[in-house]
């Protein structure tokens, strides 16, 4: 298979997660898989304490370390189990049950690590959207905020419903975020977090591997005696087992691709317009129409539906065999759902932008 084969082969995928990644960083997988450098195999068949594995998980770091500005107060894990274990990881290490944590419930992620944290400790919900399908951020104003919180715990972008919090939770207590499906698509503001988290496998890699950044002074008043392979501590002081060299792997590629954007500040305004071209079709007619508040809508997963749901399974199915994959949206929304994380190209909205045009001069 030469480049040019792939490039025909694949289309534009909108998939939620595991989601699209740069097809510059699969060729360069698909020619270096067998043998890595000049070690004589893969990179997936070495001692994860070879120097090999060490400087590509290095390398990641400090990348990381770059793109988001995290200083050495951070430290960078590379964790299994998913962003769902982190639902009661981060409870298991920082709640007790003499302690409350406000969680802010925007979706069903969010809902499933309230679920988790109150088999530990105190949990004050202290905002949810529940009441209309999270489709939308419920506004501060209104949030019922625990002083005495010893973190509050929220989800920087709901991949189901498709809303974002556009501003950062203004709280007392430290912030803890599940940033599995907006990480490293536009910047933090880092001071305000103890331990932000995030599965790869939608912005930044392929599934397998999930980072925990984590601030030392936080990370020190998690509780005593924790179980070895859920204690934050021990994976911050040594690679203490197998990590998941693959996912580790690819995702310090998926990094040094987006260095060559020009990093967050390169890639956030592509999103921005990503999202804009795709709003402003939904937006330009009553043939589609948006499935949440204008001002929590989501620039990573773009939910939206038609006047004539029974059409909706054709839009599917057309647009898949246009080469648009993975449209449907999410069984608990309905419709459609365009995820645009940062691999998925311009070229990709305006495809399915101008597919929604015809759709709609067909149908409509
Ligand atoms: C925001 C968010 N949090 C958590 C999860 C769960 O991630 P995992 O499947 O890695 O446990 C997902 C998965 O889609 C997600 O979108």
């Amino acid at each position: 298979m030469n480049p040019t084969t792939v490039k025909t082969a694949r289309g534009y995928n909108f998939s939620a997660g595991p989601g699209t990644l740069p097809e510059d960083v699969l060729i360069e997988l698909r020619d270096e898989l067998p043998v890595y450098e000049s070690i004589g195999s893969s990179v997936i068949e070495i001692s994860h304490r070879s120097a090999t594995y060490t400087d590509i998980a290095e390398s990641a770091r400090h990348r990381l370390r770059k793109l988001l500005g995290l200083n050495e107060e951070w430290h960078i894990l590379f964790l299994q189990g998913g962003a769902s274990m982190q639902f009661y990881q981060i409870p298991y290490n920082f709640l007790t049950p003499q302690d409350s944590a406000d969680y802010l419930v925007t979706g069903t992620w969010s809902a499933k690590s309230v679920k988790e944290a109150k088999r530990v400790g105190g949990v004050n919900e202290a905002a949810s959207s529940k009441d209309k399908n999270f489709s939308y951020i419920p506004d501060p104003s209104a949030w019922d905020i625990n002083e005495q919180a010893v973190y509050t715990h929220y989800t920087s972008n709901n991949t189901v419903a498709g809303t974002q919090f556009h501003e950062e939770p203004d709280v007392p207590s430290t912030l803890i975020c599940d940033a599995s499906s907006d990480f490293l698509s536009r910047y933090m503001d880092l001071d305000r977090y103890g331990l932000i988290y995030a599965g790869a496998q939608k912005n930044i890699g392929p599934a397998g591997v999930t980072v925990v950044l984590v601030k030392d002074s936080f990370l020190q008043t998690r509780n005593p005696d924790l179980a070895t392979m859920l204690d934050y501590g021990v994976h911050a002081e040594k690679l203490f087992n197998t990590p998941p060299v693959f996912a580790v792997y690819m995702v310090e590629k998926v990094l040094r691709w987006l260095e060559g954007k020009g990093g967050i500040d390169g890639i956030k305004g592509v999103n921005q317009e990503k999202a804009d071209r795709l709003y402003n079709r939904i937006d330009a007619s009553d043939f589609y129409r948006g499935t949440v508040e204008k001002g929590s809508r989501s620039f990573m997963n773009v939910c939206f539906r038609l006047a004539n749901e029974s059409l909706e399974p054709v839009f599917i199915q057309e647009a898949a065999e246009a080469g648009l994959l993975a449209l449907k949206g999410h069984r608990s929304v309905g419709g459609m759902r365009a995820s645009i994380y940062n691999a998925c190209p311009i070229q990709a909205v305006d495809a399915l932008v101008a597919f929604m045009d015809d759709f709609e001069q067909k149908n409509g």
